[in-house]
């Protein structure tokens, strides 16, 4: 007898990016250019505040919605970042991690057989959380020759009968795509006019390079009241481990994610949301630093790559590059598996941020610039030996 699990589980992949971190995990000496986390830990005084937290025996529930003096600290940054008031009591939920409120999110609206559009190549856990709220994730293929922009043509062409909602996600993971004004306004027009829900995930919003402010689709008039915009402390502060993110919507939108997160998770650790309310009220020189450290390594992996001829445009935003490794005539996952095998270092194959990703391999710069530097020796002799082996075989 074995315990039967269900159709619409049953047909979800395992996330390609696990099982190669397996085979990463098991050999030794390796460089890293494969995780999608901070290499910083988190700054010492927010973790100071989750030990003062439980120093002071915070150890209990906290209301569903999360912490008032936390949702409030939201509220102030979400303004300050977008323009845009949330009302802390009611338009705002604390999640575990952007990963909850992405996955609730989708619940609260969705209906079996509802379509949901994103762009591709895009974050791992996109395609199954829409399938796992029993929706029907379609993608958009985007390319490197357009920065991995969403173009309205492209996202009004792909709208049909069953369309509810599209998921964005800029600056983008694995690409570092990030979006113009203009190109934001063009959206925006197309959801309004054929009554899109968006879901915004600004998980990168703070690591945009350049000088560069970011600009939010939830800003534009007409998306508050149809934008579910979701955020958290993951990435900009250094704060994986915490598991802290927030959703902010409109209030029955947020009343209905709250009735799933209320039964399936209660609420965030409380120790984590003391020490979240540590980095939104005096985090920003912090996160800052980081920042200006992430934007340095960016400059310095851009010009090598492309140097090597691993074409990449230089990203805007988030802690990724996306070259092109077509040149070394290897298909994305032979890349990234023989890199791993002969150099030792791991970057993870496009192919695992969906199809269009092929041709590509993401590298992180969530890594130190000593290693980043010795990665890169590694993977210029790799791409010059492979290309030798490709002149070989064809003469
Ligand atoms: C685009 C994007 N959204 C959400 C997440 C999940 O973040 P969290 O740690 O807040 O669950 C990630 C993590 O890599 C991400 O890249």
């Amino acid at each position: 007898m074995s315990i039967p699990i269900a159709d619409h589980v049953r047909e979800i992949p395992k996330s390609g990016i696990r099982d190669f971190f397996e085979i990463v995990q098991s050999m030794a000496d390796v460089i890293s250019l494969g995780i999608g986390e901070p290499d910083f830990v988190t700054p010492w005084h927010i973790r100071e505040a989750a030990i003062y937290s439980l120093e002071k025996g915070r150890t209990g529930y906290t209301s569903n919605l999360g912490l008032p003096r936390l949702r409030r600290a939201i509220s102030d940054t979400v303004q300050k970042a977008t323009g845009v008031r949330y009302d802390p009591n009611g338009e705002i939920l604390v999640s575990v991690g952007v990963s909850e409120a992405i996955d609730i999110a989708l619940r609260a609206i969705l209906n079996p057989g509802d379509e949901v559009l994103y762009h591709e190549p895009c974050y791992v856990s996109y395609n199954p959380s829409v399938a796992l709220a029993f929706g029907v994730a379609r993608a958009i293929p985007t390319n490197a020759e357009d920065h991995f922009a969403l173009r309205a043509e492209a996202l009004e062409a792909a709208i049909g009968p069953r369309t509810k909602a599209v998921m964005l996600n800029f600056p983008t993971n694995p690409t570092g795509a990030t979006l113009d004004r203009s190109q934001i306004e063009a959206l925006a027009e197309v959801c309004i006019r054929h009554d899109l829900t968006v879901l915004t995930d600004e998980i990168y919003s703070e690591l945009t390079y350049d000088a560069r402010e970011h600009f939010s689709i939830v800003s534009l008039p007409g998306m508050k009241e149809r934008t579910i915009y979701l955020h958290g402390l993951s990435k900009a502060y250094a704060m994986t481990g915490f598991r802290i993110g927030y959703a902010c919507g409109p209030n029955e939108v947020i009343e209905a994610m709250m009735k799933i997160h209320q039964y399936s998770i209660l609420c965030a650790s409380i120790m984590s949301q003391d020490a979240a309310i540590e980095a939104l009220e005096r985090g920003e020189p912090a996160m800052l630093r980081m920042r200006r450290e992430y934007e340095l390594r960016r400059n310095y992996i851009v010009s090598s790559l492309n140097e090597m001829g691993l074409e990449c445009f230089m990203p805007r935003g988030a802690f990724y590059v996306f070259p092109k490794i077509t040149s070394t005539g290897l298909t994305s996952q032979e890349f990234s598996m023989n890199l791993l095998r002969e150099k030792r270092v791991a970057v993870v194959p496009g192919t695992a941020f969906g199809k269009s990703g092929e041709g590509h391999v993401r590298c992180s710069y969530a890594t130190g610039l000593d290693q980043i530097k010795i990665a890169m020796e590694r993977i210029r002799e790799f791409c010059e030996e492979a290309r030798r082996q490709r002149t070989r075989s064809a003469a």
